[in-house]
């Protein structure tokens, strides 16, 4: 029997449910988009959307400028730093987004961002964010306690994305979330850990990358926040190295890197696509395949599913969540726990 089918794998590599919460994901995104329909974004003119947010927090923000900005009319910029940028002020909205609500960076931007006289929405699940929230009136969008913070993604994300709707009033937000709901239904039952390695994509995916190299590509710069999504979580899931990056910048520079064989046969590449793409990028993945993976271990394509571009996202998303999961547990260790995250941590608060 695949290690992958057997129910004894997850119950000594994953007893704190790993592979579970992964699987949860559609429900929990039910549950956040209700949440994130009772928001209302702080009133008054707007002139920028911010997003301050850390690793498995911060990528939410990656994801909503992805999502936003072929249609939004504002610009949208995610600070992984615990500082704001100049332009920062009183019309900037800020979503300060921090699972624990204590990572440094995160608190520390809010507070630079609040001294400019920024408007802001707190996301998460408690902590000293929380306290500062509710101490200077902004409002809290409550995450559950208890679930490791990238497996929350959908109530750090979703809720952004709702708070922004009256911003985009030709698009049809709704109607996305509920395409990309179904699509993640569907997507969830063809990837559990109850459908077999023989018919389970993201099994066999895992498969090919184990004892290899990934690196992750997306066809375009849209998806590219959902290839570092993949590495993130191929690190912080499977405990493995990971590569990431987009076309058409990687023609620009990694794709040299390729031409030392030794490693590259090592590697094993993921291409993230889109169902329907441009023939002129067809033709430069195709020729990125033969002038520089021709000597990769394997090369694999993912293709986002649904119409909508939140479909697109978190299709891939969910795919490449369960593909860390069952990386880890192939390698024979427990997807949940980050020890050097906490201990950097630890170390740092002194
Ligand atoms: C852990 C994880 C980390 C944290 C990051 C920031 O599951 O994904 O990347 O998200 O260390 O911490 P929080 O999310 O508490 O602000």
């Amino acid at each position: 029997m695949h290690p992958l089918d057997d129910p004894q794998t997850y119950l000594r590599l994953d007893p704190q449910g790993m592979a579970d919460l992964v699987a949860r994901f559609p429900a929990m995104g039910a549950d956040a988009w209700e949440a994130a329909l009772r928001l209302q974004p702080p009133p008054g003119p707007l002139s920028a959307v911010v997003i301050l947010g850390m690793g498995g927090s911060g990528v939410g923000g990656d994801l909503l400028a992805a999502l936003l900005r072929p249609v939004f009319p504002l610009p949208v910029a995610v600070i992984k730093d615990s500082r704001v940028p100049g332009f920062v002020g009183p019309q900037t909205l800020v979503f300060a987004c921090s699972y624990s609500g204590n990572t440094e960076e995160t608190v520390n931007a809010y507070k630079a961002a609040k001294q400019v006289g920024a408007p802001a929405v707190v996301i998460t699940a408690g902590g000293l964010l929380r306290e500062l929230a509710a101490r200077g009136g902004d409002p809290v969008v409550q995450v559950p306690p208890g679930i490791p913070p990238r497996a929350a993604l959908p109530y750090l994300f979703l809720p952004m994305v709702g708070a922004l709707r009256h911003l985009l009033p030709r698009t049809d937000l709704l109607g996305e979330w509920a395409e990309a709901h179904a699509v993640l239904e569907d997507l969830g039952g063809q990837l559990g850990r109850d459908v077999p390695a023989d018919r389970n994509a993201a099994k066999q995916l895992a498969d090919r990358l184990v004892g290899r190299l990934p690196a992750v590509y997306a066809a375009t710069s849209d998806l590219a926040p959902v290839a570092y999504r993949w590495k993130s979580q191929l690190n912080e899931n499977g405990k493995v190295l990971a590569l990431w990056h987009s076309f058409s910048e990687l023609n620009h520079n990694e794709s040299v890197g390729w031409e030392d064989r030794t490693l590259a046969q090592r590697v094993a590449v993921v291409l993230l696509r889109e169902p329907e793409e441009e023939p002129e990028l067809a033709r430069r993945i195709a020729a990125t395949r033969e002038v520089s993976f021709s000597a990769a271990a394997s090369v694999s394509e993912v293709i986002a599913r649904g119409k909508g571009r939140l479909a697109r996202l978190l299709s891939l998303v969910l795919f490449g969540d369960f593909v860390s999961v069952y990386v880890a547990l192939l390698r024979g260790v427990d997807p949940t726990p980050v020890p050097p995250i906490d201990e950097i941590k630890r170390r740092l608060r002194g």
